[in-house]
């Protein structure tokens, strides 16, 4: 038997093999004739009696559910997590504490924009999405292959995802991010330009799921036993090192194979050629929250590893393709929300809305309040819960639910205040209501240079290329020159290069040029592709 506890528990849900006797209707019963309705004569019309023809085509009419609003096309597998050695010393988190135990993981890898059909290698964002089945309950890692966000307050994603999506009356365009209502949005929230840099660099073309890195990209918080708080940040480090494709390649690959990056996942686990990828940790103890240029609630900023270096915690081998795509692959359901004890939030606006909106989401695209039910979504924990009924339950509980309760039969006792259960951070928090982002969030393009800055001659050409590409099929000219006008910001030369390109005229030198406040020296280096 398997020591993955995971697998055993998917075991369990297996439906009857095949081969093992006749096709049945969905209650069990055999058939012996599934080509032919049942009529009358010959050619005749067709009997609503026929159970098995009715049963038939009524379950194929409800196949699909809703996509995901975004990251709807996605690749997953199932794969174990092993710290390396014992993190006590910053989180209680059980699954970072025994470097003998293997945590379960399923990971899904996914791109943001484009519909489930659509190709693998448009230029976009890629999700990074990790489940942890943990001996304390789900945690998930939601992250993306790149360090920040196109926007600093989650009440702007449905604003920023109607301007990325295909325009409303056509539905066009579809894969690549070019086009006015997108680049309109940009040009008039100056606080895209950074991850704007990511999206026209090679970053954002990935020749291969395995050779990606992954950042939760908020500032999340370790508690440890005592419960003292240290701020971290996530990143994960592909052991194949981190490559992209170059765009023509790209754009062949969406002809001649819309797959690439999902077969290459699933061709490389077939293989037994497992992708790996070590998990690293920036911890920033809590005193120091106010030493950086930056604020570190803004998702929109990194903390360069040259001022807070990485710090490696453990290694995830992905070792197993999922039975069946749209039970696992489609089914699961990623949420920021789900953490274990050890690992908390923080006032990140970005976070806090994600905080609601996933499991919002998932009510109505997994048809109801049960879908953690899912094997792919089940715990290995235990759940013991008061929720009850509702669509598509499928536990059979007994006795009371309600609490508290003196009669027993039915509601779980509440845990000890032994450590054991999640406690909230007790933050101290004061301040008045206010509709306002903070002064600390204000400056939108030192990172966005420091990123230009960073990049080789090679690097910086295929981002001039790609803003001219994307740019030159913007129809309207103030949105091109209101984004050129952002790019003399970043950096004076880069936005000449793409106003040339693109037949606009530049600003006058200086005039709004950005002088960035970090050191041009101050390099990316580990954050850098290495190579085409
Ligand atoms: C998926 C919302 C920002 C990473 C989703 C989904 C929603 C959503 C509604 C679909 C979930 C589902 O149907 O199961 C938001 C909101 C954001 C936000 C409201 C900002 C306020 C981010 C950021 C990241 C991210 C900053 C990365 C750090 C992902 C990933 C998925 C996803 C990886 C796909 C999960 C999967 O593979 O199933 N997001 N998102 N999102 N989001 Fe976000």
């Amino acid at each position: 038997m398997t020591e993955d506890r995971k697998e055993r528990q998917r075991d369990r849900y297996r439906a009857p093999d095949p081969a093992e006797g006749p096709l049945t209707t969905d209650q069990g019963v055999a058939v012996d004739h599934t080509d032919d309705a049942l009529t009358v004569g010959e050619r005749g019309p067709t009997l609503m009696e026929d159970f098995h023809f009715r049963e038939k085509l009524t379950h194929f009419d409800h196949e699909r559910i809703p996509e995901r609003v975004v990251h709807a096309r996605g690749a997953g597998a199932y794969g174990y997590f092993e710290p390396y050695e014992s993190c006590a010393e910053f989180t209680r988190a059980a699954f970072l504490q025994d470097p003998s135990v293997r945590t379960p993981v399923f990971v899904r890898f996914s791109t943001v924009q484009g519909p489930r059909g659509s190709a693998d290698t448009v230029r976009d964002v890629r999700g990074f999405a990790t489940k942890f089945y943990t001996s304390e309950g789900n945690y998930d890692l939601v992250g993306n292959n790149m360090p920040v966000f196109f926007i600093q307050d989650g009440i702007k994603f449905p604003d920023f995802v109607h301007a990325l999506k295909p325009e409303p009356q056509n539905d066009i365009p579809t894969g690549a991010s070019a086009h006015d209502t997108l680049w309109d949005f940009v040009s008039l929230q100056p606080e895209t330009m950074h991850m704007m840099m990511w999206l026209m660099s090679d970053r954002a073309i990935p020749r291969s799921y395995r050779m990606m890195q992954g950042f939760g990209v908020h500032t999340f918080r370790f508690v440890d036993a005592q419960g003292r708080g240290t701020f971290v940040k996530f990143h994960w480090k592909p052991k194949l090192g981190v490559r992209s494709l170059v765009w023509d390649e790209a754009q062949e690959c969406q002809g001649r194979d819309p797959d690439f990056n999902r077969r290459d996942l699933w061709e490389a686990i077939e293989a037994g050629q497992y992708p790996e990828y070590e998990l690293g940790v920036q911890l920033i103890p809590e005193e120091d929250e106010f030493n950086f240029d930056v604020d570190l609630l803004d998702a929109t900023k990194i903390i360069p590893e040259e001022q807070v270096p990485v710090r490696p915690i453990g290694h995830m081998v992905l070792n197993r393709n999922p039975d069946n795509f749209f039970a696992e692959t489609e089914q699961v359901a990623f949420h920021t929300a789900n953490v274990v004890p050890g690992i908390d939030f923080t006032n990140d606006p970005l976070l806090q809305a994600r905080n609601f909106s996933y499991l919002d989401t998932q009510l109505i695209r997994l048809g109801g309040p049960n879908f953690s039910q899912l094997p792919v979504n089940q715990p290995v924990a235990p759940a013991r819960t008061n929720h009850r009924d509702g669509y598509h339950q499928t536990a059979i509980h007994r006795g009371t639910n309600y609490s508290p309760n003196s009669l027993g039969g039915g509601c779980p006792a509440l845990a000890g205040a032994d450590g054991y259960a999640f406690s909230h951070y007790a933050e101290r928090v004061d301040g008045h209501k206010i509709r306002k982002r903070s002064e600390s969030f204000k400056d939108f393009y030192s990172q966005a240079a420091l990123f230009w800055n960073s990049m080789s001659d090679w690097e910086k050409r295929h981002i001039v290329a790609a803003f001219r590409f994307e740019l030159g099929k913007v129809g309207a000219v103030h949105v091109r020159e209101r984004t050129v006008e952002q790019l003399a910001h970043v950096d004076y030369d880069l936005a000449s290069q793409v106003a040339q390109g693109i037949g606009v005229a530049l600003p006058e030198p200086g005039a709004n040029n950005h002088k960035p406040q970090a050191s041009p020296a101050l390099s990316l280096d580990n954050l850098q592709g290495d190579g085409s």
